[in-house]
């Protein structure tokens, strides 16, 4: 088949749907690939290494939205794409429909096969295409975090892993899913003090296990987060209550505990946010004082790391990609019940329960479709 990767326009968004590895097997398997010009410099990757793994490059979005049978991206379609996604092309990327009823009824008028990476999921419950993310927001979140302690910073001038005479920092990480045991690793890693609290005690016995013996498994109560709030210089938030808002678990009166010039890194505000005092803010201008705290809420995280979110975005999203190409959609999706979760919209025909209940919209079944 045709598979097309175009270039993402989406406002700051460096990450590429595919890299030159992928473009080398999609072709080993005797497909076509077109890649629009500069599809990959955001993320580090030039147009003739994209040429020397045997992809043809389109030198406009234009022309390679009507070759492509299946369009790999990163972000969903944005306005001006609209027009370019035609009946019965597959489309993998991430959709996020029930924040958009425009883009779900510019889809499903399309006609085309969208399936959605946030909805792939394995039996286990996990969503393997969202995992890579919170990897990256994890890991992020302990280095912006040290970045905003430094007094230049507006930060309290405190070194995370402190030095030999000098004890280091306190972090207090709230959730310890993805997010939160990437974080505290990282904090770990580099010498601070981790107190990690969560509600599952499954959770909480697993982490003791394998985390280093300077991270401290609490559960999450009031009681325990005021306490690790009063000694913390770092506080990352890192809760999901799945399909829900996140609860607020720090309020406004609660940063009067913290010491000034400590920083609250709320990973979980793409939900909403875990503290109070939270609002989303953009890599262009990250942070924001609240009572002598700094706030630091970018929604989007591994869009600051492109290379970094590319490759670990790629290395999830490719064997299904692969997959879909070498099998048909259909095909694919019928052998993979995770990849079936994926399917939003099938020519016309909204397939996925939470975007029927957002908008209305009838829901399809997928089996009589596929
Ligand atoms: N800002 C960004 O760029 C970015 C990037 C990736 C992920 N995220 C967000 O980060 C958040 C966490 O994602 P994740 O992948 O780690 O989710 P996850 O499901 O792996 O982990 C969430 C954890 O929160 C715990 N939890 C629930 N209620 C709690 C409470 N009251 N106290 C303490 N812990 C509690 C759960 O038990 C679970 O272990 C999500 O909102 C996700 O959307 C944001």
């Amino acid at each position: 088949m045709i598979v097309g990767v175009p270039k993402e326009i989406k406002t700051a968004e460096n990450r590429v749907a595919l890299v030159p590895a992928g473009v080398e097997a999609l072709v080993a398997d005797g497909h076509t690939v077109l890649v629009e010009q500069g599809a990959g410099v955001g993320s580090g990757f030039a147009d003739d290494t994209y040429r020397a793994a045997g992809a043809t490059l389109a030198p406009a979005a234009a022309e390679l939205w009507p070759r492509a049978d299946m369009i790999l991206k990163v972000k969903e379609p944005i306005e001006v794409e609209w027009p370019r996604m035609r009946r019965g092309q597959v489309i993998f990327t991430y959709f996020h429909f029930a924040a958009s009823e425009p883009l779900t009824r510019a889809v499903v008028e399309s006609g085309a096969i969208a399936i959605a990476y946030e909805t792939v999921q394995l039996a286990t419950g996990e969503l393997p295409l969202l995992t890579p993310m919170s990897e990256v927001a994890g890991r992020m979140a302990v280095q912006e975090g040290a970045k905003y302690l430094e007094k230049v910073a507006g930060g309290s001038g405190i070194l995370l892993g402190g030095v030999p005479g000098v004890l280091p920092a306190e972090v207090a990480v709230i959730g310890g899913g993805v997010v939160g045991t990437h974080a505290a690793k990282m904090a770990a890693g580099l010498g601070a003090h981790v107190t990690l609290l969560d509600v599952s005690l499954d959770r909480l016995r697993y982490l003791s296990d394998v985390l280093p013996a300077n991270v401290d498994v609490v559960y999450s109560n009031r009681h325990n987060i005021l306490d690790a709030l009063r000694r913390a210089d770092l506080v990352i938030g890192a809760v999901l209550l799945p399909g829900a808002k996140a609860p607020k678990l720090v309020t406004r009166a609660d940063l009067k505990l913290m010491k000034p010039g400590s920083v609250v890194v709320d990973v979980a505000v793409d939900q909403g946010g875990c503290i109070e005092t939270i609002k989303p803010t953009t890599h262009e201008n990250p942070t924001y004082v609240v009572d002598g705290i700094v706030h630091y809420a970018v929604a989007n995280m591994p869009g600051g790391v492109p290379r970094t979110s590319t490759l670990a975005l790629t290395n999830a999203t490719f064997p299904y990609a692969k997959r879909l190409a070498r099998h048909g959609w259909k095909a694919a999706c019928r052998a993979d019940p995770a990849l079936f979760l994926g399917l939003n919209v099938i020519e016309g025909q909204v397939v996925y329960p939470g975007v029927a209940e957002a908008f209305s919209l009838p829901l399809a079944d997928p089996k009589q479709l596929v």
